[in-house]
């Protein structure tokens, strides 16, 4: 039951390794990945293990959507701006659902509610009987984490909401679809069209045993470095770093002041996985590192060693009370001049917008060039939902043009879809889809692109060890032994 995933991230890999977005881009006019009729769910084997993942603080509450949201229109204006575009229209023989629509997603920070709005605002539109249930949590150990835990008992205990936010492939195959709780949606991308509009290399990710699991809203960049302005001017800098080295004489300036160079939150495993997936990608290059998740690259040689080294050395000019700081409030740090940069994904500018704060530069990660670490968020279709109508519609606004258009204004990344207008995005949405063309992909690991889930639970686990013990040999050792177990082989 292997070979056809491993063929999945193979193909991902391969068109990955043509070197840009392109090979993505063309063989969007590519036949369907599988034009199977849904009718009958491949069979999986019943019990894939999944990591369990830490139970949440406290339960979630639902919150009903904002049925208020006017048709079309977008809630909160925030620095970026306000979307506008007509209201949605419904397609022709567009069947309203009835009843409760109940999402999962842990999009709960300025920039993620108003695009999450905004979609919910389209679906009200179309379905105004529906009454929309946003159960939308924050928080948790790494990205999602107790929306992940409370999905995982509500998924087990065959009570799941109508659909869910999940990263595009890995994620969401590893967790939910090879224990067979997922309905395949080759129907609905047959009739919405998806097939030709979504790059080839997307539904691959998507896809599984021939079948395509989930919608993607949009694309991710991770390997953004954010900055201060301000702060790096007070220290007269007026260009990002482009090395580690660059980088660290920045630091060594603000450090004689007294500021740090990084915001760290590492309260829990995940943040400075994710920094120290950009510093591997640096080390590494975009080929070495793809070569990572399938056994061509070792966890051992000497290069991840190096990355490991510089993931330490960053570690001296972070916030000095990084173990106890959230994820959630790293941005706060930033907005206040109390870390000059971050390291963090392309949902950081909706955020800072969000809290009123404009001034802020950004560039990729230090050494991370031309090369495009990304990741997808998706909603797939649970089985024995208790309003399929309603889900399937759901669905439909996720991967509609109109939805995809605003709702990625608001979120900072770029519609999945290739034939979005960018006519009134932001010059960060531009620049970002000039490098998704042109910029070489690598997955993120962090955020369910790279590998199977279990590995990237090990990674992330391996590198907040390393965050707080600052043992480079240890954090390698574990590293390796996680490939191991993830059974890496090209
Ligand atoms: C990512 C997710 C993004 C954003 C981010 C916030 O995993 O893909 O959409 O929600 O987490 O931490």
């Amino acid at each position: 039951m292997e070979t056809p995933r491993l063929t999945n991230r193979r193909d991902f890999l391969r068109l990955a390794a043509l070197g840009s977005a392109t090979a993505f881009l063309a063989a969007a006019c590519a036949p369907a990945v599988s034009t199977t009729p849904a009718a009958a769910p491949t069979t999986a084997p019943a019990a894939a293990a999944p990591k369990p993942t830490t139970a949440p603080a406290a339960a979630a509450q639902p919150t009903t959507a904002p049925a208020a949201a006017a048709p079309g229109a977008t809630p909160t204006p925030i620095g970026g701006g306000k979307f506008s575009a007509p209201p949605v229209t419904a397609p022709a023989e567009y069947k309203p659902a009835t009843g409760k629509l109940e999402i999962f997603s842990w999009w709960t920070s300025g920039g993620e509610t108003e695009a999450l709005d905004y979609l919910y605002a389209d679906y009200k539109v179309l379905n105004p009987q529906v009454e929309v249930i946003n159960s939308a949590m924050t928080g948790g150990t790494a990205s999602g984490g107790n929306m992940k835990a409370v999905l995982q008992t509500r998924m087990l205990g065959g009570d799941a909401p109508e659909s869910f936010q999940i990263h595009l492939g890995h994620e969401l195959i590893d967790n939910h679809v090879i224990a067979g709780r997922m309905e395949p949606l080759d129907e609905l991308y047959a009739s919405e069209g998806w097939n030709k509009v979504f790059p080839k290399g997307l539904i691959d990710i998507a896809s599984y045993q021939g079948h395509p699991w989930s919608v993607p809203v949009n694309i991710h960049r991770a390997n953004v470095l954010w900055y201060n302005k301000k702060m790096f001017s007070d220290v007269g800098v007026t260009d990002a770093p482009k090395t580690w080295d660059e980088f660290f004489v920045i630091g060594d300036k603000l450090k004689a002041k007294g500021l740090p160079l990084i915001g760290v939150a590492e309260s829990g495993p995940g943040f400075w996985a994710h920094v120290t997936e950009t510093i591997l990608i640096s080390t590494l290059g975009a080929d070495a590192y793809r070569g990572l998740f399938t056994g061509a690259t070792k966890w051992d040689d000497k290069r991840v060693t190096d990355a490991l080294n510089t993931s330490a050395k960053a570690l001296d000019y972070a916030n000095k009370d990084f173990t106890s700081v959230s994820w959630g409030d790293i941005n706060d740090l930033v907005v206040g001049g109390k870390v000059a940069t971050i390291i963090q994904g392309d949902w950081t500018p909706g955020v800072l917008w969000s809290k009123g704060f404009n001034d802020f530069g950004w560039a990729p990660a230090p050494g991370n060039a031309g090369i495009y670490d990304m990741l997808s968020d998706s909603f797939g279709l649970p089985k024995g939902v208790k309003n399929r109508d309603a889900a399937v519609n759901w669905l439909k606004v996720c991967g509609s043009k109109h939805g995809q258009e605003g709702f990625n204004f608001y979120k900072g990344s770029i519609p999945a879809r290739t034939d979005a207008d960018f006519g009134k995005y932001t010059d960060y949405h531009k620049s970002a889809s000039k490098d998704w063309q042109s910029n070489q992909l690598v997955p993120s690991i962090v955020h369910g692109a790279a590998a199977k889930d279990s590995f990237n639970v090990d990674y992330q686990t391996a590198i907040n060890v390393l965050a707080t013990k600052k043992d480079v040999a240890a954090a390698q050792s574990a590293l390796v032994k996680a490939a191991k177990d993830a059974d890496f082989k090209a």
